[in-house]
């Protein structure tokens, strides 16, 4: 057993709903999570720099003495995690687009893949994508301007509405009936996205099997901290704190650090 944090990073503030998750099922867990905001967004990057940001919020956490890491993000992890893995020795959980639960369940043979261009242009989702969906019609599409609308505060915006308007728009014609969240900053479109699909879509998002994965692995490698007490959890950002606070309940405090 540990009793070490768990560490997360995302380009932002996106990965709270990955963090959400995990402390909903590791109660007992402290965590420290980064929102590296003022890089954000990361899905226009290219990978060299994707995988040196990632480099940059891995050892900052190590060095605030995390025993694993979750890359609570999908570009990083379609990008980076070989690299991390291959470079640092602690466990690393990552999360990338659940195309293969869709892929499964259609009926309608038409899935839709949301997610930034750096995550739908790796090598990794062609390769998950080639290895589940060659089949199925996977209508991808990639997200511009989303993660700068929710970094900025205009979560529920008419111009997010008026993006997601033309982004389903195909999908709908394409009469898709799953349609994947593949970055982490879309579970908070939820409700939005419900409004304006057809009733029939399901909406896939992989929070809880990462928060899952996080608890196998921990449990895997005995880091599983036992101990029934109320957990620590940190919340850094080097953006506007406000924001991330935005998306939290206020007993949690997120804090501007410079990383
Ligand atoms: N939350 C990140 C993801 O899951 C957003 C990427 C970005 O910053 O563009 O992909």
């Amino acid at each position: 057993m540990s009793i070490q944090p768990i560490g997360i990073f995302d380009s932002g503030v996106g990965g709270t709903s990955i963090w959400k998750a995990i402390h909903t099922l590791l109660p007992y867990e402290d965590t420290i999570y980064l929102a590296d905001s003022f890089n954000a967004p990361y899905g226009q990057k290219e990978k060299e720099a994707i995988i040196n940001l990632s480099i940059k919020n891995t050892e900052h956490l190590i060095n605030k003495g995390c025993k694993l890491i979750v890359v609570a993000c999908n570009t990083a992890t379609t990008n980076a995690i070989d690299y991390l893995r291959n470079t640092y020795k602690l466990p690393f959980i990552g999360i990338e687009p659940a195309i293969k639960p869709a892929a499964l369940q259609t009926k309608s043979n038409a899935i839709g893949i949301l997610a930034t261009k750096g995550t739908l242009s790796s090598a990794l989702f062609s390769k998950t994508s080639g290895m589940f969906a060659n089949n199925i019609n996977v209508i991808e599409q990639v997200g511009e301007g989303i993660v700068e609308l929710i970094e900025n505060g205009k979560l529920q915006s008419d111009e997010m509405k008026g993006l997601l308007e033309i982004y389903l728009k195909p999908m709908i014609d394409a009469h898709i009936d799953y349609l994947v969240l593949g970055c982490t900053h879309y579970p908070y479109l939820i409700s939005l996205l419900t409004e304006l699909l057809p009733s029939h879509v399901k909406i896939i998002d992989s929070g809880e099997a990462v928060a899952r994965q996080t608890k196998a692995i921990l449990i895997k490698n005995n880091l599983l901290n036992t101990k029934a007490r109320p957990s620590k959890n940190c919340f850094y950002t080097n953006g506007n704190p406000s924001i991330m606070q935005s998306l939290l309940d206020s007993e949690f405090v997120v804090e501007y650090l410079n990383f």
